[in-house]
């Protein structure tokens, strides 16, 4: 089957300009978002099966628990739009449990790792339309041209809404209400604040998969940018941060680094850091507050039995 990634103005030069801007500033910071090239990705997959990782299998649970009444309450013919579709695994649960799906959209930045995905949706449920869309949900929301019929699902699990700013949650969250329209719905998967014993291990395993997949933004620089990292110079690191409420990713020299990017030269002294990645840990009325204001009521809220994990159900005014 041939699948046909539509690519919503992805470009080189934005990786580009966006990690010379990030390498630029006082403490030096890469966006999440280019974690995800095809060897991210895929790292990313290995990261969700780790014993550490309780992430994904609390939200499998829950979402195993919770589609059938999500699905009776947004009825047949329902287009589904993915925002950060990875392997596209979760969307099952809601495609099995609502009635006579018409439409999944898949979006993601990970391109080929996306053809891959939806290549599989495709042939595990001939009946919908499986639809692949190449593109950044944050900084340039990709225009989807939905079908004016059925009701429409925004899916955003895996606690993805956790490596954004408040900024960005509310910029997110109010640009796919105005994108999916007043009744739609949204299925959200946030990760909750818990003790930093059960946190720090699923950012740090002890089989040193998550260090390889943050060092892969090193790769990546490398291979696209021209970039002079030495891979060996730099070392993973999880921070709880208890005031701001998130798990930090870092990569922190060992040693005074001198290194090129795209022709451009830059110093880092030993111990100072790469901030990566943000995972934010979130409590029930603050997630109910940042929906609320960015035009959606939160109608279910779902947790596992430990209170690790949050699936909502929110629906757009
Ligand atoms: C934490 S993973 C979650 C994957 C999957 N939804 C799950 O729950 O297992 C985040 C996914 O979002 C994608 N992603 C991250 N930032 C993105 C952005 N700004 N635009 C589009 N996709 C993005 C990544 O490529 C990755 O597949």
């Amino acid at each position: 089957m041939n699948i046909n990634v539509n690519s919503a103005r992805l470009n080189h030069s934005e990786f580009e300009t966006d990690v010379l801007a990030g390498l630029s500033r006082p403490q030096k910071t890469l966006s999440p978002r280019w974690l995800y090239d095809q060897a991210g990705s895929h790292l990313f997959e290995l990261i969700t099966t780790l014993p550490e990782y309780y992430v994904t299998r609390t939200e499998v649970k829950i979402l195993a628990k919770v589609s059938s009444e999500f699905a009776a309450e947004i009825g047949p013919g329902a287009t589904i739009v993915e925002y950060g579709a990875g392997a596209a695994i979760k969307v099952r649960f809601l495609l099995d449990a609502l009635a006579t799906p018409y439409e999944y959209i898949a979006i993601d930045i990970s391109r080929e790792h996306l053809g891959e995905a939806v290549k599989s949706i495709a042939a595990d449920y001939p009946e919908i339309t499986a639809r692949p869309v190449a593109g950044d949900f944050l900084t340039r929301p990709p225009d989807l041209d939905l079908s004016p019929a059925g009701p429409k699902v925004g899916f955003f699990p895996g606690s993805t809404i956790g490596n954004l700013s408040d900024g960005e949650i509310r910029g997110f969250l109010t640009g796919v209400r105005g994108q999916l329209g007043a009744d739609s719905y949204l299925v959200l998967g946030a990760d909750l604040r818990k003790s930093a014993d059960i946190l720090i291990p699923a950012y740090d395993d002890a089989a040193g998969v998550t260090a390889r997949f943050n060092k892969n933004i090193l790769v990546r620089i490398n291979r696209e940018l021209d970039g002079t990292f030495n891979l060996d110079d730099f070392s993973h690191q999880a921070i709880w941060s208890e005031e701001k409420s998130r798990v930090e990713m870092h990569l922190a020299a060992s040693g005074d680094q001198v290194f090129f990017v795209a022709g451009r030269q830059f110093f880092m002294n030993a111990g100072e850091t790469i901030h990566t990645e943000n995972s934010r840990k979130f409590g029930r009325q603050e997630l109910h507050d940042l929906a609320g204001v960015s035009g959606w009521d939160m109608v279910r809220y779902a947790t596992d039995d430990r209170g690790y994990f949050a699936v909502m159900l929110l629906k757009g005014r």
